[in-house]
């Protein structure tokens, strides 16, 4: 078997990461949720004041970037946790209210820049499962294996709502579904890397597909690019 690079690209609440890590968990690859980079940035910006509802404090961001570190460790479980400057923070960059922030803050090329360079570096060896909204178009436009995942925004909606509720958070069906909508806009018509399906990524609308059809499908898109066959 070869080592290669999976690019997973998305909408927010697509299914996307439980695609990855599924697949990265089987192909004994590494895993890397670029969306809580984003999500441990804007925590870190919230926490210093650098950041409120309707501004941020690019001088003071850009100033102190260098300063936040971001890990990911695997918990006695097996899950991926996110680490903000060896701090646990994978529940508080969960929420809606980081959700957004994280948009807003990914709006900015400094940040996009810092966090895509480290992206690379963490890819450099292959045998890397990774999923966000421009790692197909930007971070590794040579990845084997593009997939852009596709889901109507009220199948999104339910299945956040379903996560939300599970991690204890009380939101409505309309304020989630909101924010998706809101989200989606922003993602897709930001001038700096705007979420867009890659020319060579295959598309998968995962609306009406079950876990387990879905993940036959990773595994043969997967199989077909990292397992030498005897043609090769
Ligand atoms: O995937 P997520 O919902 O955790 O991502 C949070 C935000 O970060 C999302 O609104 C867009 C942004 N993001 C990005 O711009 N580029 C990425 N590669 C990953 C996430």
């Amino acid at each position: 078997m070869k080592k290669i690079i999976v690019a997973i690209d998305g909408f927010s609440s697509s299914g996307k990461s439980t695609m990855a890590k599924e697949l990265a968990r089987t192909a004994n690859y590494i895993y890397v949720d670029t969306g809580a980079m984003y999500r441990a940035v804007a925590l870190h910006a919230i926490r210093n004041g650098w950041m409120t509802e309707n501004e941020i404090d690019t001088i003071a961001l850009e100033k102190h970037l260098h300063e936040i570190s971001i890990k990911f460790r695997t918990n006695t479980e097996g899950k991926t946790e996110t680490y903000l400057n060896n701090k646990n923070v994978e529940k508080e960059i969960r929420t809606l209210e980081v959700g957004n922030a994280a948009s807003r803050i990914s709006t900015l090329p400094f940040v996009r820049r810092e966090l895509v360079r480290q992206q690379q570096e963490m890819g450099k060896n292959k045998g890397i499962v990774m999923d966000g909204r421009d790692i197909g178009t930007v971070v590794f436009p040579g990845a084997e294996l593009k997939l852009f995942v596709t889901a109507s925004p009220e199948v999104r909606a339910k299945r956040r709502l379903l996560e939300l509720e599970e991690k204890g958070t009380k939101d409505s069906y309309a304020e989630v579904l909101a924010n998706i909508v809101e989200r989606d806009e922003r993602d897709v018509n930001r001038d700096e890397s705007p979420l867009r399906k890659a020319d060579d990524a295959i598309e998968i609308d995962n609306s009406n597909l079950t876990p387990e059809e879905q993940r036959e499908l990773l595994w043969k898109l997967f199989s077909e690019k990292a397992i030498i066959t005897n043609n090769d």
